[in-house]
């Protein structure tokens, strides 16, 4: 059992939570041990997760070893399973439990086989009408340091923003697409039926948590531009806030250990993974599950 205080950056209910729980940082983050997240979560123990990750954005479950079949039975605890718009080399969809990895076809390391986009700060499935609500990824295998996921907690991004910066944003609504995230990134364009699949979307920049009721900053890889600004005006607010979000003060960058198991909170976070590894000869392999979300307001 574990009596956490209130989080700076959350907002905890107080309760004790049925598990042992230990903030990681002041930005967000718990790590939680002693659970086996392949048993059966009755309908307590699934709460009090939620709880958990309403409170602490991200959560760390320590010492794991799900197969796909197990991590999308848990993953299926939180809600729906999102499919995905990127096809794998051999032209198939991803598969909804799909593995992240710099291995190529043949299972060798390379820096290549990483989709760009990874590397940018974004939330996952912006370009969805209704993005996801959280990612989980789990550790199967890791190079021996690095390969970090680095957060971004935009909640905090928001309330530490200028009262004038804050009346500035309030209101606008940016684009998303599947294709500004391919041209942000550098990588290959966006195919036709890609463009068909996923048109682009419009959401606010300040978005309200559904469940917190906390504002945070809605933008990231995925942005294309901000509706009603000529383009350089655009381009330098998106800039600007960007930056700002990426502040060491908002951000935990998240050092993986074996048998990792994470979950984090798409709605208020933003994330990215760091090439602070040796890519080209060092082995990273996470199994990937997205639970679909609400539409931002
Ligand atoms: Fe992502």
């Amino acid at each position: 059992m574990s009596d956490v205080q209130a989080a700076p950056h959350g907002r905890g209910t107080g309760i004790p939570y049925p598990f042992d729980i230990r903030p990681l940082t002041d930005t967000g983050g718990a790590e939680i041990t002693g659970l086996d997240l392949a048993a059966p979560l009755d309908d307590g123990m699934r709460d009090a997760i939620m709880r958990a990750f309403l409170e602490f954005h991200i959560l760390v479950f320590r010492g794991q070893s799900l197969t796909k079949d197990q991590q999308a039975v848990f993953s299926k605890n939180f809600g729906e399973l999102e499919h995905h718009v990127g096809r794998l080399p051999d032209g198939s969809p991803y598969p909804i439990v799909h593995t992240v990895t710099n291995l190529d076809e043949d299972g060798k390391p390379t820096p290549g086989a990483v989709a760009l986009g990874n590397y940018f700060f974004h939330t996952d499935k912006s370009y969805h009408d209704i993005p996801s609500l959280m990612t989980m990824l789990h550790a199967i295998e890791l190079p021996p340091s690095g390969g970090d996921t680095q957060f971004a907690n935009t909640q905090m991004a928001y309330d530490a923003l200028s009262p004038e910066m804050k009346a500035r944003i309030s209101g606008l609504k940016a684009e998303h697409s599947w294709e500004a995230s391919r041209r942000n990134s550098g990588a290959p364009p966006a195919t036709e039926e890609q463009k068909r699949e996923r048109p682009p979307v419009v959401h606010p920049i300040v978005r309200t948590h559904p469940d917190t009721g906390r504002k945070s900053i809605y933008l990231g890889n995925h942005v294309s531009h901000i509706l009603g600004l000529p383009a350089a005006e655009s381009d330098a607010l998106i800039a600007q806030l960007m930056e700002h979000v990426g502040q060491p003060q908002f951000t935990y960058t998240h050092q993986w250990r074996d048998g990792d198991y994470v979950m984090w909170d798409n709605r208020c976070l933003l994330h990215r993974a760091l090439r602070n590894y040796e890519m080209a000869t060092q082995r990273r392999v996470l199994h990937r599950t997205v639970i679909i979300g609400t539409a931002p307001y």
